[in-house]
């Protein structure tokens, strides 16, 4: 038996997979990562939680699955993306990650987008500058930070930290890199006009590679419990091209659903071709000489998340069973009538990307009366998701995507009723993966190459296809969608003028 290891740095876990040649699951561990949010729109997080993180994850493989683990020929890392890690000469982090859902650099983008225009930007970074994206927080931190700056050496992402731990090595991806605002997408290379327009130093920058690229080995000595040393390290992904390559996205014109704390609609393009209005994201595919294009929602299964914690399930509807809070929610939200009795809630608890690049928007119920109830709520929150990802896809289909068959991954594919909302929603049958830990997948599917299992990225996910579940739409939901859409764009407008 040979396994190779899948590795996940979410905003809520650090999930690792543990995966055979065939694509088969041998083992599977996350261990929990807490997010700061010092004041309204920031979001923090320390990297050194993600590493602790990861050795917990690693720990429970090796005492769950120390055969399977021994067994590991290769290490890919997938993560969040657009976070950025400051690390002085020594390597010793400088301060928090500010993470992809923080919003605070909204007045540099604007700069940014006045200095350099909007042409420019899509032509170099194929994408309007979002406060989320990695440089606008430079540009943020020369203003509020520069001490930080001036003892900055190295300026990794998420995913590249956990790399750097366990090899010793810098290296980014294409893909990641693409979400830094400071990478020539159509190049694939880093772009020295937008280093400088961000203030970015290009010293601080690591090699960029493509995503099945070995970029070094594990280190010996390391507190990752029962990993071989010395195994090859791929390059890996940002967690949506590795999601989309877990559920077999590897070819122009093929699109996946992702639903984790945010919420993505992704389809692989054959060339660069940004969104003119920019309001979908370009970025280099995980794959070589592959693009994509992607709507992104900020909070999908993090508003659930939020809604289920902040406002617990009453005691009296949560009944004798243990589900978790979020499960809760979701039961109560398959009872309730469609269109949530006329309350709507528009989930912009981070600000949103698509389809309003707007980062100051914020989460609003609305339509409430005396006869509103928790489930109506519930509902509301659910179908707040599901629309905002049609939205997504509308954008999409608008640049030119057919989406018939639309595969999904991420933690909401255990939802029945998510999945089913989302089918309704889209208009096309969505088919769930059996895997659902998608980006993990993908990021170990990337390390399989590196194993020596196939030549591609494509023949590789060929090999590891699994059809989960498929979900088709029903007209009466669809409907009640629509109008759900229709009155909460009027709202949003109505709100923000
Ligand atoms: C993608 C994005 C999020 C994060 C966290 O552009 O911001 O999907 O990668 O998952």
């Amino acid at each position: 038996m040979e396994t190779v290891l899948g590795i996940d740095l979410g905003t809520s876990s650090v999930k690792a997979l543990l995966v055979g040649a065939d694509g088969q699951l041998f083992g599977e561990a996350r261990a929990a990562v807490a997010s700061v949010h010092a004041h309204p729109g920031w979001s923090e997080q320390s990297p050194e939680t993600w590493w602790r993180a990861l050795a917990g994850a690693v720990g429970r493989l090796a005492s769950e699955h120390a055969g399977a683990l021994g067994a590991c020929r290769a290490v890919g890392v997938s993560g969040q993306m657009h976070g950025s890690v400051l690390l002085d000469a020594a390597g010793r982090v400088l301060r928090p990650a500010i993470l992809w859902n923080d919003s605070r650099s909204a007045p540099e983008c604007e700069a940014v987008m006045r200095e350099l225009g909007l042409a420019r930007l899509l032509e170099l970074a194929g994408n309007r500058a979002f406060p989320g994206f990695t440089a606008p927080k430079i540009r943020w931190l020369r203003r509020h930070e520069p001490a930080v700056l001036g003892r900055t050496a190295h300026l990794l992402l998420p995913k590249d930290f956990l790399v750097w731990r366990l090899t010793g090595g810098l290296a980014t991806d294409v893909s990641d890199a693409s979400g830094t605002l400071l990478l020539d997408i159509g190049r694939r290379c880093w772009s020295a006009e937008l280093c400088s327009v961000f203030g970015a130093d290009p010293a601080w920058l690591p090699p960029v590679r493509e995503s099945s690229d070995v970029v070094g080995a594990v280190r010996a000595g390391l507190d990752l419990e029962g990993l071989p040393a010395g195994i090859p390290v791929v390059a890996g992904a940002g967690d949506q091209a590795a999601a989309a390559v877990g559920v077999g996205v590897v070819r122009p014109g093929e699109t996946s659903v992702c639903l984790g704390s945010s919420g993505v609609v992704f389809v692989q393009t054959d060339a660069y071709r940004p969104d003119p209005a920019g309001v979908l994201h370009a970025f280099c595919h995980a794959a070589p000489a592959a693009w994509h294009l992607m709507g992104v929602m900020l909070s999908a299964g993090s508003a659930l998340e939020w809604f289920a914690t902040t406002f617990p399930p009453p005691t009296s509807r949560r009944g004798a069973d243990p589900q978790s809070p979020v499960q809760h929610v979701t039961r109560l939200a398959a009872d309730a009538e469609p269109g949530a009795r006329g309350v709507l809630f528009l989930p912009y608890l981070a600000g949103e990307r698509c389809p309003h690049p707007d980062p100051t928007a914020r989460a609003t119920f609305h339509g409430m009366t005396l006869g509103t109830d928790y489930a109506d709520l519930a509902r509301a929150v659910v179908e707040g998701i599901v629309v905002g990802l049609a939205e997504c896809a509308d954008r999409v289909r608008a640049a030119g995507a057919d989406l018939r068959r639309v595969r999904v991954t991420g933690g909401a594919t255990r939802s029945p009723l998510l999945m089913g909302l989302l089918a309704s929603a889209l208009g096309c049958p969505v088919e769930t993966a059996a895997i659902d830990e998608g980006s993990a997948y993908g990021a170990a599917l990337l390390a399989g190459l590196a194993a020596g299992w196939a030549p591609a990225v494509d023949s590789m996910a060929a090999r590891w296809q699994r059809p989960g579940e498929p979900f088709h739409p029903r007209d009466r939901e669809s409907a009640a969608l629509e109008q759900v859409k229709a009155r909460r764009l009027a709202l949003y407008r109505g709100i923000r003028g």
